[in-house]
């Protein structure tokens, strides 16, 4: 798996985004604020996801998506690892994100990399966002924020 900045003449990979975030508004608003960088296996791409500066020498990470076929396999990892290795080549102290109460496999997944739970933000998915979301039999409402300290 190679992983490149997406090129400005490119289109984003809306379909992919849109996986890890169901607001077409909100992934906009990060891609014009942040780095996109495509992972793609065999020049397809299979992967995406969003490097946020937030606050100084803080960074987050956002709308990390694996095509559907392509997931469980190894590639989101690799990916979430490669945003750290971004992120400290930048001179950032600290790593961001974030993920639904319901997103049980992404929470198993940031801390297997290494991210420690810091809070919630109580209410977050029900402030932004108009249409309920319903993963594992839960609804999403609360952001479970996640970091890891990169100095
Ligand atoms: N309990 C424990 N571990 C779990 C788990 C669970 N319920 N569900 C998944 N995992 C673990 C797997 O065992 C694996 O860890 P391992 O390598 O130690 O076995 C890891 O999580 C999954 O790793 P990987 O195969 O690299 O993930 P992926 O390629 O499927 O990518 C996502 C992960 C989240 C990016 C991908 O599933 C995706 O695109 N989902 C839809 C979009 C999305 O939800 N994005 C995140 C928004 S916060």
């Amino acid at each position: 798996m190679d992983i490149r900045l997406l090129h400005p003449s490119e289109t984003p990979p809306y379909e992919l985004l849109l996986l890890a975030d169901p607001s077409r508004r909100i992934i906009d608003e990060y891609l014009e604020r942040g780095e996109c960088f495509l992972a793609e296996e065999n020049s397809m791409i299979i992967g995406v996801y969003v490097l946020l500066p937030t606050r100084p020498e803080t960074i987050e990470l956002v709308n990390i998506a694996v095509v559907e076929t392509y997931q469980g396999k190894g590639f989101g990892k690799k990916m979430i690892f490669h945003a750290i290795e971004q992120a400290r080549s930048k001179a950032y102290k600290t790593i961001e994100v974030g993920t639904g109460n319901s997103s049980l496999p992404q929470l198993a997944l940031y801390q297997k990399c290494g991210f420690r739970m810091t809070g919630v933000d109580s209410g977050f998915f029900i402030r932004h966002y108009e249409e309920e979301i319903w993963e594992n039999g839960i609804q999403c409402r609360d952001m479970v924020r996640l970091e890891m300290d990169l100095s």
